[in-house]
């Protein structure tokens, strides 16, 4: 399973790929918000998260009809070659995402709930898909099992004829909210999860780790003082 960082904020990118495991950064227009993006800033910003990560970067169109996704989501993949066009799952969304993937642009479906909504994704030519696992939580119903049955509809085809250049779709767990949603993810063969900055850093610690470092350290101190 492949990280992403879920966020528009430049410090928390910078920071995280600097950790070396960084595959690629998703954002969405709230996202945006919450840093306090401006409509005009919208490409440089874009383009900056693009120059930090070494992988895809998804920027998400905000129109509601096929013409106009399909103008944004080409307007946004011109930005830098590592734009991946982030399209909401709709009938709009799934038409426009038939023209931007026969273009060769990669669209990333989201809010994408059910499994027919990722098949039909999948179908359409998306690139990745981004199952939401919280958001099911959120209403008191069990986001990791829908994302299971997602990861597994997915994996019983073949949609190599569907996608940009013959690429295999890939699953993006997406509206992550804990390490333990991580770890479920990668148990059940999601390609990807993408993790808000916070989640990332507790997926590195554990405090058996901090104490084990810990005793290491105070014994490599009586080495050193033997
Ligand atoms: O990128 C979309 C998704 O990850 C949003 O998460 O926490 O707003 O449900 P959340």
């Amino acid at each position: 399973m492949k990280f992403f960082l879920d966020t528009a904020d430049l410090a928390e990118i910078e920071e995280a790929a600097s950790w070396g495991a960084l595959a690629g950064v998703t954002t969405n227009p709230s996202l945006y918000a919450r840093v306090g993006g401006k409509l005009a800033d919208f490409p440089k910003h874009i383009a900056r998260i693009c120059e930090l990560v070494d992988g895809p970067v998804s920027a998400e169109t905000v129109a509601m009809t096929r013409d106009e996704i399909v103008r944004d989501g080409r307007e946004l993949a011109a930005i830098a070659p590592n734009v991946v066009v982030k399209v909401p799952t709709m009938v709009e969304g799934l038409a426009a995402t038939r023209v931007l993937a026969d273009e060769g642009i990669p669209v990333n479906m989201t809010l994408c709930f059910t499994v027919p909504q990722a098949v039909l994704a999948a179908r359409a030519g998306a690139r990745y898909i981004s199952p939401f696992v919280g958001r099911f939580d959120d209403i008191s119903e069990d986001g990791l099992a829908q994302l299971d049955d997602v990861v597994t509809a997915i994996g019983n085809y073949d949609f190599t004829a569907d996608t940009v250049n013959g690429e295999q779709v890939e699953i993006i767990a997406a509206s992550i909210r804990s390490a333990n949603h991580v770890a479920q993810a990668a148990l059940m063969g999601a390609d990807i999860a993408t993790v808000p900055f916070g989640i990332l850093k507790k997926c590195v610690q554990h405090p058996l780790t901090d104490r084990g470092l810990e005793a290491f350290l105070k014994d490599w101190e009586k080495v050193q003082n033997a």
